[in-house]
């Protein structure tokens, strides 16, 4: 089903209402998702992206009711991954010589992927493509905005930013548009999309935003590939994402433990409390890193300023929970957030150490003081956790 998006320039793509999870099993889709894809129809007609895989009948039917296949004039990919090519090797079948525009490296992921070779035509940063109606596509290389094959497209005359990955979320919205959604969910998808898919090319995303602002394009709309197109205010995503890219912080602390028989979760607790009573303005998360979801988990860390990681001593380690999701947290780079370990113990006690060697390998400030109780914390103790906490607050102000 096609949805008008400006003049004559038509969604085709699909929502996936079902999906809950992407990239196999590593990023949870509370929200499901969408493919966005686009039909431009000026003197000629273009098919920007296709869809996922599993929908790709469903889409070639849906366009073929749309437009006479062999009508389509040029197919441009922004991106190799699947789901947006997927539908390519069902469409190529039906319009085997149409001409793809991509980049470089996306004729290699195309062909890795389908071993088909289609009449690639190779675009770089600033080359044109001439649609008619005094319109033409101009292209934007984002190389490593996700995937060195990545690219956008503008399309002059609509001031339309074609941006593929970049500025989506996870979000299937009915209504397609930022103005139309629900502002909560578009906010909370579009920052763990940030957080989880971009915050490791936070160097690059800064530079090619500064490239497109350059540029000193017209933007009346971002048609992303995912989620809500942005045409009420576009730039306000574009202004995210530059706050984004800078190290983001909110004033924020995040706690994060796995426990077994609670002990570990109380230093938690009191550690929360003294941060909370020394200074309520903070916001302060808990969470049981194994009853969490990761992505939404990695969300937090990305809008804090610190983080405080607690396992109890298994093995001479830590709970298998908590070394997972620190080796996620190393892929995602994370700069200029501060670590501290603790964790109870009955006999050897290195979970701390084993924590801080983590955070280290994966980018954190470690503090070198670490909080161990062996068994379980007395009042005594429980006071020294909450000054745990506090003085983690002092580091962060120092
Ligand atoms: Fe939405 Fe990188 O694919």
């Amino acid at each position: 089903m096609k949805k008008l998006i400006k003049n004559n320039v038509d969604w085709v793509g699909k929502i996936d209402w079902e999906l809950r999870t992407f990239h196999g099993e590593e990023f949870s889709t509370h929200s499901g998702s969408s493919y966005n894809s686009y039909l431009i129809r000026e003197e000629k007609t273009v098919l920007v992206d296709t869809v996922w895989l599993p929908y790709a009948k469903e889409f070639v039917d849906n366009l073929a009711s749309e437009v006479p296949l062999e009508e389509i004039d040029y197919i441009v990919i922004n991106h190799g991954e699947k789901d947006h090519s997927g539908a390519l090797t069902e469409l190529m079948q039906r319009i085997p010589d149409t001409p793809i525009y991509c980049t470089a490296n996306a004729v290699k992921s195309l062909k890795g992927q389908y071993h088909q070779d289609w009449n690639f035509n190779v675009v770089k940063t600033g080359d044109t493509l001439d649609i008619g109606n005094g319109k033409e596509l101009v292209f934007v290389e984002m190389k490593m905005l996700h995937w060195p094959d990545s690219m956008a497209t503008y399309m002059t005359g609509d001031n339309i930013l074609f941006s593929n990955d970049a500025f989506g979320q996870h979000y299937a919205c009915e209504h397609l548009f930022n103005d139309l959604a629900d502002p909560c969910r578009l906010e909370r998808e579009a920052i763990k999309y940030y957080a989880n898919i971009l915050n490791p090319f936070n160097k690059i995303l800064k530079k090619k935003l500064d490239e497109i602002l350059a540029l000193n394009l017209e933007i009346d709309i971002i048609a992303t590939s995912h989620g809500v197109i942005w045409r009420d205010n576009p730039m306000q995503i574009v202004e995210k994402y530059a706050a984004w890219c800078r190290d983001y912080q909110e004033n924020q602390i995040t706690i994060i433990y796995d426990t077994m028989w609670n002990g570990t979760k109380r230093i938690a607790e009191k550690m929360a409390e003294g941060i909370q009573a020394e200074d309520s303005e903070t916001v302060v998360k808990l969470f049981n890193v194994s009853k969490a979801d990761d992505n939404d988990l990695a969300t937090e860390v990305f809008k804090s300023r610190a983080i405080a990681v607690g396992s109890p001593t298994v093995s001479n380690s830590v709970l298998r929970s908590l070394s997972g999701f620190l080796h996620y947290l190393k892929e995602l780079k994370f700069k200029n957030k501060k670590g501290v370990a603790f964790g109870c113990y009955g006999w050897s006690g290195e979970s701390p150490g084993v924590i801080q060697a983590m955070l280290k390998d994966a980018g954190f400030d470690v503090s070198e003081e670490v909080f161990k109780v062996n068994w379980n914390m007395t009042g005594d103790l429980e006071q020294e956790a909450m000054e745990f906490g506090k003085k983690l607050l002092k580091d962060l102000e120092d």
